[in-house]
């Protein structure tokens, strides 16, 4: 599988190296979310107008999914567009609504043949109505695959998804369906949009920037954190090993102690 997707090249060999250890302790992340950032620096490196480097952030997408793909993760949140998003010029804006379609046109038979479920998370009814078609209609053709979860987020905000969990969570107090004793933080996972899924094990960030952006503020709670100074579009495959070995190396604790510590 290796060899149809990067070729026999140096990188080949160290991802097949890095993939047998990987494999060998066994510490692969269920879970990676990514903030991709620094398309437009990318471009702007390049004299490029912003778009193009949305554009080459896509491919990126693709070649990451593919790599996660590979190396057994189960599930990639990969952040796409932002509720702060639309405050961009119209026509950056346009672009990037438009990129969920060429995206799925040209790998959604890989999507299929690698058993990927394509998934969203965010505001989908105010996604322009071709956007969310298409969005729809992939996730309707891959609600029974069982690899890869795809999820993107789109119109996403965290800070939204908590107000709207919280007044969902009152309604149901209201008509007597939940108690306030009955509240707790499954409680509030279960309302969130990522109920169906487990917390991110690791979060990537590129291009340098070292915040959160309203991304998974719940969900990031007891995530490992990873920057990169790399540009979206020139994450590749080496990037993506280095976050998930680095990850291996943690020592993740949720607040507690070890094995040996607590002796
Ligand atoms: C932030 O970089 C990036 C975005 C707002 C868009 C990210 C989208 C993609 C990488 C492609 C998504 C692909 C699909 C299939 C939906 P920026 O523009 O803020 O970069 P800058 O900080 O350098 O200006």
């Amino acid at each position: 599988m290796f060899k149809r997707i990067f070729g026999k090249s140096k990188i080949e060999k160290s991802l097949l190296e890095e993939q047998k250890n990987l494999s060998k302790n066994d510490l692969i992340p269920t879970h990676i979310a990514i903030i991709m950032d620094g398309n437009g620096r990318w471009a702007k490196k390049r004299a490029m107008p912003r778009i193009a480097g949305h554009h080459e952030g896509m491919k990126t997408v693709r070649k990451i999914a593919r790599c996660a793909d590979d190396v057994g993760i189960k599930i990639l949140t990969l952040y796409a567009f932002s509720t702060e998003n639309w405050k961009r010029p119209k026509q950056e804006v346009d672009f990037l609504m438009s990129l969920p379609q060429q995206f799925l046109k040209s790998f959604m038979p890989e999507i299929m043949e690698r058993n990927i479920r394509v998934q969203l998370i965010g505001e989908k009814d105010e996604l322009p109505q071709t956007t969310k078609a298409v969005l729809n209609e992939a996730m309707e053709k891959t609600k029974d695959n069982t690899g890869l979860i795809l999820n993107f987020a789109m119109n996403y905000g965290s800070r939204a998804e908590i107000v709207k969990a919280m007044k969902d969570i009152m309604i149901e107090v209201r008509d007597g369906k939940l108690t306030i004793d009955d509240i707790n933080e499954e409680t509030i996972n279960d309302y969130l949009m990522t109920s169906q899924l487990p917390e991110p094990d690791l979060l990537i960030r590129t291009s340098g920037e070292v915040r959160l952006s309203n991304f998974m503020l719940w969900q990031l709670a007891y995530t490992e954190f990873w920057f990169t100074d790399t540009l979206w579009p020139d994450f590749d495959e080496q990037c993506f090993m280095e976050a998930i070995l680095d990850y291996q190396k943690r020592n993740r604790r949720y607040g507690g102690l070890k094995g040996e510590e607590m002796n």
